[in-house]
């Protein structure tokens, strides 16, 4: 395992659009587990291949209390069920370092996705897992948490990161 550099808002890396995996191999194995490692010694609870520069549909995430429950999406897709359901969380990013605000997603969506092997999944999460979720496949088509926010505020951190 590998610790990843993690790129930082507004590094124009952040923005690219990922694509898909195709190929279930060792390399995909590899980028997992240096992701996990990158994100566990960062203190985050997930992360997008995005963030490290790899551009592929890859995310990891641990909510546990004792981070010993790791769990990886690759090529994750979601649907929104209903849109009047709505949860409000305080969002960090290990990519926008020092900053945590209260974002409002919709909590009922479809997921599916796959497992490192290549075999799919689908599920209806609930709670934080579907905040986290929602908010690693923003990374995966170049969004971040700041695009939530008004432009001042966005301004306001873009400033404080370029110090
Ligand atoms: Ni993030």
């Amino acid at each position: 395992m590998a610790k990843l550099r993690i790129l930082t808002f507004p590094d124009p890396r952040l923005r690219k659009v990922a694509s898909p995996v195709t190929k279930f191999d060792k390399s995909l194995e590899k980028l997992v587990s240096d992701m996990l490692q990158t994100m566990y010694e960062g203190g985050g609870i997930g992360l997008a291949a995005s963030q490290v520069n790899v551009h592929k549909r890859v995310i990891v995430i641990d909510i546990s209390e004792d981070k010993g429950d790791p769990m990886i999406f690759i090529n994750p897709e979601f649907k929104i069920l209903n849109d009047k359901s709505l949860l409000s969380c305080k969002e960090g990013c290990l990519s926008v370092p020092g900053i945590e605000e209260e974002i409002t997603r919709p909590d009922n969506i479809y997921l599916t996705w796959q497992d490192i092997h290549g075999n799919i999944y689908e599920e209806t999460p609930s709670g934080l897992l579907t905040v986290c979720i929602q908010h690693e496949i923003d990374h995966l088509e170049g969004k971040l948490m700041v695009d939530y926010l008004s432009p001042l505020k966005r301004d306001r951190i873009r400033k404080k990161a370029n110090k």
